[in-house]
This record gives structure tokens, C-alpha cells and sequence, in this order.
């Protein structure tokens, strides 16, 4: 990782639920191209394992235990940071179901993490971005922002709001010097999988692994750092003329079917 450019030197990051998987990853990239990296994570124990991997590496790093989908919590979090440069709106959770399937508490419940949480993001972290003369939002959304997969009613409504909340925020402040936009991952491997599959398939955990990968174009899943990469990229200043886009990093998954 000493090989990196430090794009991210005297820069400050936040990253949401940078305790496990795909958020992890990022606030670990972030921190090896130079950034401050600020672990938003409702599992403090998760975000003191990323901090502890950052500081290993010799990054800069501290946990703010929050629950994205409440505002008071959010409100707090962001009034504790001394400055805010990126901001990845990452912590997500999953649902399956159709429409019918789908209760009113697990359409909250999604609604809650996945779209007010990112609503939440936005709307202190916006103020804080533009307080440092503008920054970079990068928004986790999914291939389920813009196709439709069997029972991912809750889950694709959710990812198809932080599609339009980005483009929203990125039509609102591109005179601003903020830059808004989001990635569209296929199936990654995290611990989101890797519990999905204990949860709904116990005992058939690897067959189901295999099936999954097998699913997409590329022929297996994504793993987190390559997720990162983009992430960095697109809060980079490289990425300087991209703002109100959707990036799928997918193996094929949308327009190779
Ligand atoms: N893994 C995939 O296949 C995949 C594909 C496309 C998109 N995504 C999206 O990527 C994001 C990260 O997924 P992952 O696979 O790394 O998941 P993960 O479950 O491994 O990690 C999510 C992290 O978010 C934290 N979190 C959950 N609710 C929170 C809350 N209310 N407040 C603060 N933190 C909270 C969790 O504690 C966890 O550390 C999610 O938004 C997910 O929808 C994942």
C-alpha cells in the first residue's frame, strides 16, 4: 500500500459503517492515499478493527459510533468533525422479498438505514463540504438502483432512492464545488453475503456461494477493495469533471446479460 498516491493527503474523510466489508475497505484506501479517515459505525467494536488495521498500516484514523438512521446521532457526529472533504454514504442493509412478502416494519427498516441514513449523510454532511470550499460525495448504491432482481422489493426501492437522492445533490451544489456521485456494485463478498447466505440458506452455504457467483457475467463476486478503488478514484481529484453519475462496477451485471 506505501506504493499509493496520496491523493488524499491533508484531506478529511467520512466513511459510513467502515466497520465491515465494502465501507471498510474504503476507509482503509482512504487512509493508505493519505486521508483522516472518520469510521461512522453503529458496531463501535467493528470500527475500532478498521481503525486498528488503518494505524497498522500507518494511517490516521478515529471511530464515531452512530446509527445513520437516527438524526440526532448524525446531527452530533458530524458537529465533532474539525473539517469534512469526502463523504461515502456506505452502510446499508439488506431485505428479501416481494411486494407482498415485504412487511411495513422491514420497509421502515430499510427505509430508515438505507435512505434516510443516506439522507442523513447528506444533509449534515452538505453544509460540512461546503464550509471546506466543496468536497466529494460518493453514495453505495447497487446494480438494484437500475434492474430488477427476483424479491428485492424493500432493498431496490432503498437503492433506487440513493440513485436519485445522488443526482439530486449533484444537480444542487455543481456551482458549489461538490461533487456527487454513486456506485452501482453487483454482488460483492462481505459479511452482508456471507450472513445472507447463513441466514436463508443454513447448510447449503457454499453450493449457494458458488450459484451466486456463477450469476454474474465475470463469474464471481466483487471484492471489496476493488469497490474501493473506484470510491477513491471518483473522490479524487482526478475525478474532477464526474459528478452526477452511476458508476456499475458489476462484472457485467447490467449490460452484459
Ligand atoms: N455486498 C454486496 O454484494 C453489495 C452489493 C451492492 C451494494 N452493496 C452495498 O454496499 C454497502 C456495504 O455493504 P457490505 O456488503 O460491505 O455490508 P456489511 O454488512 O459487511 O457492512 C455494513 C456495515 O454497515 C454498518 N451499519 C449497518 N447499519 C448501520 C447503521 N444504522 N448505522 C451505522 N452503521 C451501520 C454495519 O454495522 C456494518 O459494519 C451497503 O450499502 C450495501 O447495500 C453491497
Amino acid at each position: 500500500m506505501t506504493t499509493l498516491p496520496q491523493r488524499f493527503a491533508g484531506k478529511h474523510a467520512l466513511v459510513t459503517g467502515a466497520g465491515s466489508g465494502i465501507g471498510r475497505a474504503i476507509a482503509v484506501r482512504l487512509a493508505a492515499e493519505g486521508a483522516g479517515v472518520a469510521i461512522l459505525e453503529l458496531r463501535a467494536e467493528a470500527g475500532a478493527d478498521t481503525l486498528a488495521e488503518i494505524r497498522a498500516a500507518g494511517g490516521t484514523a478515529r471511530v464515531i459510533a452512530a446509527d445513520v438512521g437516527n438524526t440526532d446521532s448524525m446531527r452530533a457526529a458530524f458537529a465533532s468533525l474539525e473539517r469534512l472533504d469526502v463523504l461515502v454514504n456506505n452502510a446499508g442493509v439488506a431485505h428479501i422479498g416481494n411486494v407482498v412478502t415485504t412487511a411495513p416494519e422491514d420497509l421502515d427498516r430499510i427505509y430508515g438505514v438505507n435512505v434516510k441514513g443516506v439522507y442523513h449523510g447528506l444533509h449534515f454532511g452538505v453544509p460540512k463540504l461546503l464550509a471546506s470550499g466543496g468536497g466529494a460525495i460518493v453514495n453505495i448504491a447497487s446494480t438494484l438502483s437500475k434492474i430488477a432482481v427476483p424479491d428485492r422489493f424493500a432493498y431496490g426501492m432503498s437503492k433506487g432512492a440513493v440513485f436519485a437522492m445522488t443526482l439530486s445533490v449533484a444537480r444542487d451544489f455543481v456551482d458549489k464545488k461538490i461533487r456527487c456521485n454513486c456506485v452501482c456494485p453487483a454482488r460483492v463478498h462481505t459479511p452482508f453475503v456471507d450472513g445472507y447466505l447463513a441466514k436463508n440458506y443454513p447448510g447449503q452455504e457454499k453450493e449457494m456461494f458458488a450459484k451466486l457467483s456463477a450469476a454474474q457475467p465475470i463469474g464471481r463476486m466483487g471484492e471489496p477493495r476493488e469497490i474501493a478503488a473506484l470510491v477513491a478514484f471518483l473522490a479524487s481529484d482526478e475525478a474532477g469533471f464526474i459528478t452526477g453519475s452511476a458508476y456499475d462496477i458489476d462484472g457485467g451485471t447490467i449490460l452484459l446479460r
